[in-house]
Order: structure tokens, then sequence, then C-alpha cells
């Protein structure tokens, strides 16, 4: 097992990374809980022995259950089942049950104990670490959360034989982005996936202990921006906003990635080798790295100056000497001709 903290001072916690890390789940609760509610949905085949009196809480699936009401029905039914402040929630599933459950532990009580074990890929090396929890409003996703760090997290690697190929391949797309976060030269090609999860999960760490709210815009005495676990994100939140291109969240990032990478390029930021070495990853991974067929690149480019990082102009996370940072303003004709070229 690799242990990874996350250093928040009085609420530091451990993400546990390995085959069978699910098992430990007694371990990390905390010693004051009477009874854990675990929340999960049907369709995840892991069951988990908190070792206290256990009530298990399905919610819907997909994005469509992430919402306030289930967020509120949950919180009625940890009512009922008597769930009090010394107890735990204990959220097993992928980004849907950590974001949805870990709001609904936020504030039940105004705030219980919340133990995340993400069965997807994707979950374990971004949507359950680092505390962002939420819901979606019909006006847009994750309108409404909260920042609620987990007092636990276990990513056993062995839940992810379970996963169907596309939405292992989809956690991949996430993944690639940390090939660009770490050490300069660093080479996490060459790590067997436990490793290379438990990297990833590092790297985040690195960014979000010293952003916790995602406040800094500039590496400055904290730490580097939160912002940058964005990498790839601007024009893969406009792909998903857009819809009707059949992209899982993973799949849209690393056409992201390669799109920033060429961006990055055609500002002077990198040079080719770069470039191609972000296409060379995106490829290791099996992930498709053009725009979908008939993407509309007008509507791209609307889309991306709503993206929350933008003071008015385009904003994006750019590779470059300094490596990955925050960059804004950015001419719309360079975007337009970068999304034309990924086009062809
Ligand atoms: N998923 C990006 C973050 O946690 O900040």
């Amino acid at each position: 097992m690799i242990r990874v903290p996350f250093d928040f001072g009085d609420r530091t916690y451990d993400v546990t990374v390995g085959a069978g890390a699910r098992h430990l789940l007694h371990e990390v609760i905390p010693a004051t809980a009477e009874r854990a509610a675990v929340v999960t949905q049907e369709a995840v085949p892991v069951e988990v022995e908190p070792g206290v009196e256990r009530k298990v809480f399905t919610i819907g699936a997909g994005e469509a259950a992430k919402t306030l009401a289930t967020v509120e029905d949950l919180c009625s039914r940890f009512a009922r089942f008597g769930l009090t402040r010394r107890d735990v929630v204990v959220a097993v599933g992928g980004g849907v049950v950590t974001d949805t459950a870990g709001f609904a532990a936020a504030v039940y009580h105004r705030g219980v104990t919340v133990v995340h074990v993400p069965t997807t890929l994707l979950g374990q090396v971004d949507a359950a670490l680092g505390g962002k929890t939420g819901v979606n409003l019909p006006e847009g996703k994750n309108l409404v959360g909260s920042f609620w760090q987990p007092g636990a997290v276990l990513c056993d690697t062995e839940v992810l034989g379970t996963l169907p190929p596309r939405e292992y391949r989809s956690g991949c797309g996430e993944m690639a982005k940390y090939h660009f976060l770490g050490r300069e030269g660093e080479d996490l090609e060459a790590l067997a996936l436990e490793a290379r999860v438990a990297r990833s999960v590092e790297i985040k760490a690195s960014f979000v202990v010293g952003d916790e709210r995602e406040l800094l815009d500039a590496d400055g005495a904290g730490g580097r921006p939160r912002a940058c676990l964005n990498y790839g994100h601007t024009l893969a939140h406009a792909l998903e906003t857009a819809g009707g291109y059949d992209l899982r969240h993973g799949e849209a990032v690393a056409i992201g990635l390669v799109f920033a990478a060429r961006l990055a390029a055609g500002l002077g930021r990198i040079d080719d080798a770069r470039v191609a070495r972000h296409e060379a990853v995106v490829d290791s991974y099996a992930l498709d790295r053009t725009l979908p067929a008939g993407a509309d690149t007008g509507e791209l480019l609307a889309l991306m100056r709503r993206d929350k990082k933008s003071r008015g102009g385009l904003s994006f996370v750019l590779d470059g000497p300094a490596g990955v940072e925050p960059v804004h303003d950015v001419a719309p004709a360079e975007v337009e001709a970068i999304l034309k070229e990924l086009a062809s």
C-alpha cells in the first residue's frame, strides 16, 4: 500500500492506494463512529465493511442523480437511520457518488466525516481527492457545493479491473494530465498502475494543499495554483457543455491536453518536441486527440469564454518555460486556428 498525505494541519488525512485498500475501511473511520451510512449506486459492484453498524443508501445513476433533491433525500434517510455528528458517511463509487455524498456529509448536522472509496480510475486520480463536493443545478454543473475534506480516501486498484474498458480509458485521460504537472523530466509511463495512481494522487496533493479553495492565479509562497489541475479542461468542458459529441470526461480532457499543447506552441511557450510528447502520452492511453466530427469551432470558442478562469477574455492553463500555469487574454484568432487544426 502507498500512503499519500494531504497536509491540511489538523484536517490532514491519508489517501491510501493499493490492491485491497477498501479492506482498510474499519481502520480509517473515526473512533467515535457507531454507525456508517454507505452511499453508493446499484451498478457499483463493490461492498465495504466499516466494522460498525452499516446501512447502505443507493442514489440514482449518472449526472442526473447529482442534485439538491438527492442530497435532501440522503440527509432525511441519514436522520431516520439515526446518524449523528460522531458517525461517518462512506461514499463508494465514481465522481457522482463522491461529489453528492461528500456534499451531503458537509451539510448534514453542519458536517460529518466522510470517507471516500472511489471505484473508478477517474475518481481515484481526481474526483475523490482534495475536498471539492457538490451537485448540479439546471443552470450548470457543480454550481452548489462546498470544500469538505474527507477523513480518508481508499483507492483500491483491485476494483479497477471491474470497470468497462471505456470508463477505464476515460480515467486514463484524466491521468494523462499528471504527466505534465510533476517534476521536470519525470516519466509516469515508466510506472506500473498502482505507482502511477499514487504518483498522480501525490501530484494532485502538491497543488491542493497550498491552494485549497483555488484562489491563487500564480505560484505564491503558499504553493502552485490549484487551477493548474484544470490542465486540458477548458476545451474539455466546452466539448461536454456543447453536448451531442458522445465523449466521456477523460476522453474530452485528452483532446483538451493536445489542444492546450498546440496552443502553447502557437504562442511560442513550448517547442514542437513538447507538443509531440503530449500527443505520445495521449496515444499511449489509446485515446483520440482530434475534435469529434462536426465540432462547431464558433460554439466551442463561445463556451470557452465562459470558463470559470476567464477574466472576460479567453483564459487557459498552458505549458511554458516555467511549467503549466494560468494564462489570460489569449487572442481568439489563435485559439480558432488551433481548433481548426485539430478538426482536420
Ligand atoms: N478536479 C480539479 C480539482 O480538484 O481542483
